[in-house]
């Protein structure tokens, strides 16, 4: 299944109404993508989750919601104008443009290498590719009116910094996090949403005295492996990887990649970086403003440091979509289906009717699905077709519990069917123990 998991992927993300090609009906636009119905609730239900873990449980956290546009003076301070890029390679022959370093046929020593599309001509040396999407701010277009949609969120926060020290007195630790929006033109878009030019990022810009680097790069470890499992990644698909001295951002003393085993191979989906005080240290210098903490008690005064995980919001819910996917044979045909935690699943509740042409059914169906939908909230109504191909329908948007109102319900007992949705086993719940049953099934 692994060889054509990504295009069954994305085929079933356009069918069901998850992902669509940003652009379609134009030819598309390479690097964009547009989320669906059940894709802009499956992100939302990430990033709420994502929201209240590490903003609204803790005490120390304090939410951003930056402008993307930024004086152009934010990315000369970051060293982005001038070194926010990508080595870019060209082909001889059928002169089309490669990012060197992904580029398997390229040595990046030798400066030498095949197409690896025409495989004819010879790759070019590298040239350095700015990465950001550069505009002009108002009606006068010259150097002064130059802003960037942001390629990072984190300059969001630390630009704020000082807002909201003078706003709200934190003491040291305490973070600034923020999920938005992000831009980079990158050479090679792939691999479905994995690497876009438009794309979600959840960040933390955590601050802390130096001293203290080290306990919270730990905490923020265990913190990210502890949300990859509360939202149901395969804790054998995610890997640590320690990035080398030669490796490292110049500015990050440690970092670490948080690598997921994508159906296109291990690729990186978070980052945990000791930023140091590289950030808020150039913005001090680049703005004139004075950007040190003073600890009242000790009357230590110094530039916080600065500890970022950093979470693509796409990249989960790829990794997401991709550890759901599932294949199995029930009742003698193969199925598919998603296996979604209940926290992320986009409807978590359907509702049918055995019948659609049976008032009494339909009628019973629809007061069991407005309760349901007043208590538990994504829950959907279906009555179209038969209750296997309901059901199949459901299992392939991930929906774990359907709900069936049959004879029995309406002549016998007041009881439906409840099925799950990885095992197919059905179970007869009463209707008055309905709200009390599934929610217990969904926490
Ligand atoms: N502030 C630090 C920073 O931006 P990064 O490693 O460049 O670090 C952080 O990006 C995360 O953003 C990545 O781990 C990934 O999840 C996501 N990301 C980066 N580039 C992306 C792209 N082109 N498409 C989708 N997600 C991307």
């Amino acid at each position: 299944m692994t060889e054509n998991k990504m295009e069954k992927l994305i085929s079933l993300c356009k069918r069901r109404g998850f992902i669509y090609q940003g652009s379609e009906i134009y030819g598309g636009l390479s690097g964009t993508w547009d989320y669906a119905p059940l894709g802009v609730t499956l992100k939302n239900n990430i990033r709420n989750l994502w929201w209240k873990k590490f903003v609204t449980d803790r005490e120390d956290m304090y939410g951003v919601d930056a402008a993307i546009l930024m004086n152009q003076r934010v990315w000369q301070a970051t060293g982005h104008v001038g070194g926010f890029s990508d080595p870019l390679v060209t082909c001889d022959n059928c002169k089309k443009r490669f990012r060197a370093d992904k580029v398997e046929t390229y040595d990046m020593k030798t400066k030498k290498g095949k197409c690896p599309d025409c495989a004819k001509g010879n790759l070019s040396e590298p040239v350095q590719f700015n990465m950001m999407f550069k505009t002009n701010v108002g009606a006068v277009q010259d150097d002064a009116s130059i802003s960037y949609l942001r390629p990072e969120t984190a300059q969001g926060m630390f630009v704020n910094y000082k807002n909201i020290v003078d706003s709200f007195h934190p003491k040291l630790p305490f973070g600034m996090a923020q999920v938005g929006k992000a831009f980079r033109n990158e050479i090679a878009p792939r691999d479905f949403t994995f690497r876009s030019r438009e794309f979600e990022q959840m960040e933390i810009e955590y601050l802390v005295n130096p001293k203290d680097w080290s306990a919270t790069f730990e905490h923020f470890r265990t913190e990210i492996i502890d949300w990859t499992k509360q939202i149901g990644l395969n804790p054998t698909h995610v890997y640590e990887n320690e990035i080398g001295d030669e490796d490292r951002a110049f500015y990050s003393k440690r970092t670490i990649d948080f690598e997921f085993e994508f159906p296109f191979g291990r690729s990186e989906l978070y980052g945990l970086a000791y930023r140091t005080d590289y950030d808020l240290k150039k913005h001090s210098e680049f703005s004139g403003v004075e950007l040190s903490y003073l600890d009242e008690e000790t009357k230590e005064k110094f530039i916080p440091h600065c500890i970022e995980p950093s979470f693509g919001l796409d990249r989960t819910v790829l990794a997401v979509l991709s550890d759901a996917y599932m294949e199995d044979t029930m009742s003698d045909e193969t199925r598919v289906y998603l296996k979604f935690a209940p926290s992320v699943a986009p409807v978590k509740v359907a509702v049918f009717p055995l019948l659609k042409n049976k008032p009494v059914l339909v009628e019973k169906a629809e007061t069991i699905y407005k309760e349901l939908r007043k208590e538990i909230g994504a829950v959907m109504f279906d009555d179209n077709g038969n209750v296997g191909k309901r059901y199949r329908r459901q299992d392939e948007i991930g929906t774990p519990y359907c709900v069936t109102v049959d004879f029995d319900t309406i002549e016998k007992d007041d009881t439906v069917t409840v099925r799950d949705r990885d095992t197919g086993v059905q179970a007869r719940v009463a209707v008055k123990d309905l709200v009390s049953y599934l929610k217990a099934k969904l926490s």
